[in-house]
């Protein structure tokens, strides 16, 4: 007889959490985790003044999509962090290959100088859009978790766009791009997902 898995309550703690005393050292779960490439973005929000916040992060991934959630975990040390939850939204900028620049900057920069000589529109419902982003998303805060010393921030995507082009790439604490010799990525990888994959 088949059971459906037991989903815990929202926030609960799963209930394996505790169950063994060993934790992976921070330096060796790094290490590991730097073995899957993500793509790189800025999260951007505006302060209640209207000034402009962002910040480099790569723990971006998709969440459901009927309704179209997004999930980013920001450490609870960021200074960004009061400004995205007052403010309610924020906006997902996914950098183009060409971009490291700017994530260095939004990683860091001091706050105040991030933005600037960057061009950018505030998009209402989200934060700022930067102009070169490959794609980009805005969304409504939707649910908030603390987990460790990060806080994982859902939105529900209101609006975005996709310009397309290559992506900046983070991976073994490295900046890469998946452009190699002159050959766009696709013609060696077999081109983009079809759209009616159901993977995320
Ligand atoms: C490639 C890369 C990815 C990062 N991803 C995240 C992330 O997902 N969450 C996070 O809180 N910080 C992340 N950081 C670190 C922040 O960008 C960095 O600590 C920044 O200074 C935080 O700015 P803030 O304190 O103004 O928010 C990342 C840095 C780099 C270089």
């Amino acid at each position: 007889m088949s059971r459906e898995p037991s989903i815990p309550a929202m926030g609960n703690a799963a209930p394996g959490e505790g169950s063994s005393p060993a934790v992976v050292e921070p330096a060796r779960f790094r290490g590991i985790m730097g073995h899957y490439p993500t793509g790189v973005t800025v999260v951007t929000a505006v302060d209640r003044d209207g000034t402009p916040v962002g910040l480099t992060a790569n723990s971006v991934t998709s969440v459901s999509l009927d309704p179209p959630l997004v999930l980013v975990c920001v450490s609870e040390k960021s200074s960004s962090l009061g400004a995205i939850l007052a403010n309610g939204a924020f906006a997902v900028n996914i950098l183009g290959a060409g971009a490291a620049a700017t994530a260095v900057r939004f990683a860091e920069e001091k706050r105040t100088d991030r933005f600037r000589n960057v061009t950018y529109t505030v998009k209402e419902g989200g934060g700022p859009v930067l102009d070169g982003a490959v794609a980009w998303m805005t969304c409504g805060l939707y649910r908030t978790f603390e987990a460790g010393d990060h806080v994982i921030l859902v939105g529900k995507v209101n609006d975005g766009e996709a310009a397309g082009g290559d992506p900046l790439v983070f991976f073994l604490g490295r900046y890469e791009n998946l452009t190699a010799a002159g050959e766009p990525f696709g013609s060696r990888h077999g081109g983009p997902v079809p759209a009616t994959s159901e993977e995320q």
